[in-house]
């Protein structure tokens, strides 16, 4: 899998101050998943993010969870400036950013091992590839007793949020390779690389918290 040359990468709505960037859905979202990260992290665990965005969200898992390390990363330069910049107030908990876009695998190809992957409002603003590469990563570097934790909207058949379809059908319109993805498909994939959907948490606006373990012991 090989990224396309120029293919566009959709970074949130975001305003500055200096390097930090403030997302306003990260300023809304950030208290209730960290409450989550909190709860279902394992102790002192180093934690690998993709698609960290403004990297506000690091801070506040950190924050709840001081005894976590956590590495952010994203394929965007001036994110990882931003990431760069907010992890300053972590105390050290937060790792210097990796440029890693999971369309180019030469990116995760010597990552070390982990104890969580979390990645939020990623796989529905890129194409599938990047939910299968995300899916094989974990698949093979996840430590045992580990978790992958996604967050975002996801389309649940009949029960599906009407703003949710209309972000599928606004996504598609952007980028026909975008889309709010199917729930059963995410497990389905996830399935495939060993890992059970083990928890899933409602959040706000129709987002959705999911827990996934490994469905055998490593
Ligand atoms: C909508 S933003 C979400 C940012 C942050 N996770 C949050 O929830 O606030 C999507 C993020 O995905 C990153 N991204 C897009 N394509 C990617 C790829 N191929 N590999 C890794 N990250 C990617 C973008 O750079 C951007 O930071």
């Amino acid at each position: 899998m090989s990224k396309p040359p120029g293919s566009p990468i959709a970074l949130e709505q975001r305003t500055a101050t200096d390097d930090r960037l403030h997302s306003p859905s990260a300023g809304r979202n950030r208290d209730a998943i960290a409450a989550v990260l909190a709860d279902v992290l394992p102790p002192d665990a180093e934690v690998l993010e993709i698609g960290s965005g403004t990297g506000e969200h690091a801070v506040a898992a950190c924050r709840a969870r001081p005894d976590i390390r956590w590495q952010p990363s994203d394929p965007d330069p001036a994110s990882r400036a931003s990431q760069a910049a907010w992890a300053s107030e972590a105390d050290g908990a937060i790792r210097p950013p990796l440029a890693i876009d999971l369309l180019d695998p030469q990116t995760v190809a010597d990552l070390p091992p982990f104890d969580a992957l979390v990645c939020m409002n990623v796989i529905h603003i890129s194409p599938w590839g990047v939910a299968e590469a995300l899916a094989a990563l974990a698949g093979r570097a996840l430590r045992p007793g580990g978790c992958v934790m996604l967050y975002g909207p996801f389309m649940e058949g009949e029960a599906t949020a009407p703003s949710n379809r209309q972000f599928d059908a606004s996504l598609k319109a952007r980028n026909p390779a975008w889309g709010v993805r199917a729930l059963d498909d995410v497990v389905a994939l996830m399935a495939g690389h060993g890992l059970a959907l083990n928890q899933q948490i409602a959040m706000p606006a129709n987002n959705l918290s999911l827990i996934f373990k490994p469905s055998e012991p490593r």
